[in-house]
């Protein structure tokens, strides 16, 4: 009998030290969310740098943006009404950059010589929830960047489209929540060469649609305007175009044959328009399309198979039309969408060997002519119709359930099988120097 060798302790401290350290990595696979606000707190230094403008410091001043303090620094304070300021590096002066107002106080106001001096830089203003604000009478033409949203009411005034023409470098312009008086868009858009984002939006925009556009153009949403008119065919030469907002207007014609031809849209609305005739066939080789929403109109035919095809689709509304026939959908497909809403179309009706009537899809299941049988089967609303969110929910959160778990038994499996190594490693070895 041999006394314990005295180096058996500080084996087994060894051993449950190096087992920590095996076991740590492998129980954080994910990344951990503690490092990426490490450089986010880190500003990046700019206060070494040379002062604001003189000229420009005192246009700042004369629309109640504080100077006290760097105002290209200015961070909004707790107060409701704020203006946030950026600038550039230049030396040995600064230049003001960028100036968004939001929720204006109503004794600002925007002076022509304020924006005179700051023209020479300022590429980007924004006024957001400013609506006793009166529009300068001209805005800076040096703009990238306008936006106004819900400002300018004064009066109930808004904004012209000659005023807005005027900007003629602007890549993005948004005004929503505002009326616009012009005769068509044309007319703000007529010099705009450079345009790639368009937001006119709750604005009594009358007109019809333009019959050309800016080929750049990425984003349009024109939604809830007075736009009349058909959708026309040169609008399908916008093969950048990833977003097309039409919904809430009254434009009337058919959805033209072309539309396949914007290669890039992921998000298209047509809803709540005046258009009629079938869906175009084209449409489903659009390759990466997620949102397609062509309720409240009255397009007819019957409900095309290849929508089913569609890879990406995630929101499909064809609800309050006037399609007819089977519904050529099954229940595979369904389930795969997060939203999809059918309902108010009296004359199509579900093949009941193929979906259930659980899915409450708003329309009533087929005879076997293909005809809805009557009475319809639910009184309810058009527009509840059934609603993938809710089971897409429950399983998204079975997946993670199932991943949580998952990940932990992975860590204590590697964890423990270091240790199991090191034990059998450290035994050899301490009978090997014993
Ligand atoms: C502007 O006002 C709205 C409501 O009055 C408030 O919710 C919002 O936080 C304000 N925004 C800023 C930047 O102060
Ligand atoms: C628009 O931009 C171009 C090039 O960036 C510039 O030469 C021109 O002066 C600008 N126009 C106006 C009206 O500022
Ligand atoms: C558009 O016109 C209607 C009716 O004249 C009015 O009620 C509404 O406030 C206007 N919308 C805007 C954004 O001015
Ligand atoms: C579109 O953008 C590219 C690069 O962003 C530019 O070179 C081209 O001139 C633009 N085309 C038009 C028609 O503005
Ligand atoms: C499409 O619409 C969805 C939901 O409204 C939105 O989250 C997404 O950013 C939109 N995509 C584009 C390219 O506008
Ligand atoms: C289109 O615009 C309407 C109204 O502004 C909005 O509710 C809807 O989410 C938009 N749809 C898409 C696909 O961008
Ligand atoms: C669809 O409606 C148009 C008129 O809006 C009509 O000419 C056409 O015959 C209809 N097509 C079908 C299949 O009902
Ligand atoms: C459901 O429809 C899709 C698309 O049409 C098809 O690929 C799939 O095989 C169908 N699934 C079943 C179970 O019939
Ligand atoms: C419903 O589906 C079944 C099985 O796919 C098929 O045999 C039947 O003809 C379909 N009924 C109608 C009305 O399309």
């Amino acid at each position: 009998m041999k006394p314990p060798s005295p180096s058996l302790p500080l084996l087994l401290l060894l051993l449950l030290l190096s087992s920590t350290i095996f076991a740590a990595p492998s129980l954080s696979p994910t990344p951990s969310p503690t490092i990426s606000p490490v450089p986010r707190t880190s500003p990046t230094p700019r206060t070494s740098s040379s002062p604001l403008d003189p000229k420009q410091l005192k246009a700042l001043e004369s629309l109640n943006i504080p100077t006290a303090k760097d105002p290209c620094n200015h961070r909004p304070s707790s107060k409701s009404s704020t203006a946030v300021v950026t600038c550039d590096a230049g030396s040995p002066f600064r230049l003001v950059t960028s100036i968004s107002f939001t929720n204006c106080s109503s004794d600002l106001s925007i002076s022509s010589t304020a924006l005179k001096a700051l023209s020479s830089s300022l590429t980007s203003l924004s006024f957001l929830n400013c609506p006793s604000l009166s529009p300068p009478p001209r805005l800076p033409e040096s703009l990238h960047s306008f936006s106004a949203v819900n400002s300018f009411l004064r009066r109930r005034k808004g904004l012209s489209g000659v005023f807005l023409a005027r900007l003629v470098n602007l890549t993005d312009l948004t005004v929503s929540s505002i009326p616009v008086s012009t005769s068509g868009l044309y007319v703000i858009l007529g010099n705009m060469h450079d345009i790639v984002s368009l937001t006119i939006s709750h604005a009594n925009l009358s007109g019809s649609i333009p019959k050309s556009f800016h080929s750049n153009l990425t984003f349009i949403d024109l939604s809830d305007n007075l736009i009349k008119g058909s959708i026309p065919t040169s609008i399908t030469l916008l093969s950048n175009l990833k977003s097309l907002n039409l919904s809430q207007n009254s434009i009337s014609g058919e959805i033209p044959d072309g539309i396949g031809d914007l290669i890039s849209l992921k998000n298209l609305s047509l809803a709540s328009n005046k258009l009629s005739g079938p869906i175009p066939v084209s449409i489903s080789s659009i390759p990466d399309l997620t949102h397609l929403d062509l309720s409240g109109n009255q397009l007819n035919g019957t409900v095309p198979r290849f929508i089913s095809k569609m890879k990406d689709l995630k929101h499909l509304n064809l609800a309050n039309n006037a399609f007819h026939g089977v519904l050529p959908f099954n229940a595979s497909f369904l389930k795969k969408l997060e939203v999809f809403k059918i309902g108010g179309n009296s004359d199509l009706c579900y093949n009941h060997t193929v979906l259930s009537k659980k899915m409450k899809l708003g329309i009533a299941p087929c005879d076997k002519h293909g005809l809805p049988l009557s009475p319809p089967p639910q009184k309810e609303d058009s527009n509840s119709d059934y609603d993938y969110d809710n089971a897409d929910d429950t399983s998204e959160k079975k997946k993670e359930e199932h991943h949580g778990p998952n990940k932990v038994v992975l860590g204590v499996a590697i964890g423990l099988s270091s240790l199991v190594f090191l034990i059998i490693f450290l035994i050899l070895l301490a009978k090997w120097c014993g």
